[in-house]
């Protein structure tokens, strides 16, 4: 597939996905948002990929929201459309993806920006970049998830504040508040995203998947997260890569993980 909007790599087994609308700082129209539907599915589906970084080009932003100049023409109902199409293939695919994705947050992750950053699993910030959900500066509240999201990472009051102030906050603040890991130099972010990932990598493929549906149950209405881990934890059991990963403990020797 040709992308216009995103640069494409399988480095290894990490998938690398790069938004690539400079110009524009990034800003998800409504291609990118096509695109990024196919490269995620794809991503998840390619069994040569293990895991995916996700950053935006250049050093200046990851990305700077949905594209405001899409806005005007919209009505109600094409708002709602907008967002809902958005979250389900997009959003929602990410938080409910089968393999790690991680967000390699290079500078200004506003609005959309901010909330394709916090569906993916893990969040790692260059010192530089700046995040916020700045919608009501619009007239707008967040539609890709963000009021859910971003509730959970930091908590409800700093969540009602910075979606009501519209303010940026900074790499170290995003830190403070557990909405990034970890922050590094601009220089250093993709070899620190890197290196998580890569640590990842060494585990079991499927109890990663395992992992993350367990994790995601709790926060989701009417799914019992204790009841679905039990579920999942019951799922390793019938896996090759349980066998593998006990019996190379007990052999004191290093797992090889088949993903089966
Ligand atoms: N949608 C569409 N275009 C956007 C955009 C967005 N979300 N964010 C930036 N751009 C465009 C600008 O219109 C400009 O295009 P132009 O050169 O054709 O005029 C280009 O990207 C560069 O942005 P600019 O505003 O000139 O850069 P800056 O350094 O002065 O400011 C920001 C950077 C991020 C503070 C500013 O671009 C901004 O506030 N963007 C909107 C953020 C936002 O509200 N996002 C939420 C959307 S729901």
């Amino acid at each position: 597939m040709e992308y216009q909007n995103l640069l494409i790599e399988l480095k290894g087994r990490i998938q690398y996905i790069i938004i690539n609308r400079e110009s524009k700082l990034n800003a998800l129209n409504k291609a990118t948002i096509a695109e990024l539907h196919t490269a995620f599915d794809t991503a998840f589906n390619d069994p040569n990929v293990g895991g995916i970084i996700i950053t935006g080009a250049g050093q200046k932003s990851f990305v700077a929201g949905a594209d405001i100049a899409e806005f005007s023409e919209l009505n109600g109902e094409g708002g709602g459309d907008l967002a809902r199409n958005g979250q389900a293939t997009v959003f929602d695919l990410i938080e409910n993806g089968s393999k790690p994705v991680i967000a390699a947050i290079n500078g200004f992750a506003l609005g959309g920006g901010l909330e394709l950053a916090m569906a993916c699993h893990i969040r790692i910030a260059a010192e530089t970049a700046k995040m916020g959900l700045p919608e009501v500066t619009l007239g707008l509240i967040p539609g890709y998830g963000g009021t859910q999201r971003l509730t959970q990472l930091v908590g409800k009051g700093r969540a009602m504040e910075m979606i009501m102030t519209a303010d940026m906050i900074t790499a170290s603040e995003a830190h403070q508040y557990g909405l990034v890991n970890h922050v590094v130099s601009q220089e250093n972010l993709i070899t620190k995203v890197e290196e998580i990932l890569n640590k990842i990598l060494l585990r079991a493929p499927l109890a990663l998947a395992s992992a993350i549906t367990a994790i995601n149950a709790g926060l989701k209405d009417g799914v019992n997260g204790y009841d679905k881990e039990i579920e999942e934890f019951s799922k390793c059991f019938q896996t090759d890569d349980l066998r593998e990963g006990v019996s190379a403990f007990l052999q004191k020797r290093k797992p090889d993980f088949k993903g089966k």
